[in-house]
């Protein structure tokens, strides 16, 4: 594991201490590396209505392109979790999650997540082969 990949790590399991997750209990936490080399994260937000809930993944991005605009490319994006427990379980981005980050990535944008058998390393076109784009 590379030291960057240790931050980004270190980061997305830090930011799920900031989780909103009453209803669920499940803490997310995501913490992505752009193009510029600047690192940030995010944590899910959930809603008393459930469908208004904000995954980590989708707020780690919101605040990079808040903080670099719309030019930014993702690189890397490490994603954790912790449930009720206090136990991390296997466990990918959502859909819903995956196309957002698709948005910001290329091909070779790397995403790592809790699998079944300890760490999973994926290319973006592993993770969303073929996905919508105009
Ligand atoms: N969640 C994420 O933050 N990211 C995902 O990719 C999957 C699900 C959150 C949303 C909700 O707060 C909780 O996990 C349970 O679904």
């Amino acid at each position: 594991m590379s030291e960057q990949t240790k931050d980004l790590t270190a980061m997305a399991m830090a930011i799920m201490d900031k989780a909103y997750s009453p209803y669920s209990n499940f803490s997310v936490g995501a913490a992505i590396r752009t193009g510029s080399g600047n690192v940030y994260a995010g944590c899910n937000v959930e809603n008393v209505s459930y469908g208004l809930t904000i995954c980590a993944e989708r707020n780690a991005i919101a605040q990079a392109v808040s903080a670099e605009g719309p030019d930014l490319k993702l690189e890397e994006v490490v994603i954790t979790n912790r449930n009720a427990e206090g136990v991390s379980i296997p466990c990918s981005p959502c859909g819903a999650c995956r196309q957002v980050i698709a948005e910001f990535a290329g091909p070779d944008t790397i995403i790592r997540y809790q699998g079944r058998n300890g760490e999973v390393r994926v290319s973006m076109e592993e993770l969303l082969p073929d996905s919508f784009r105009f």
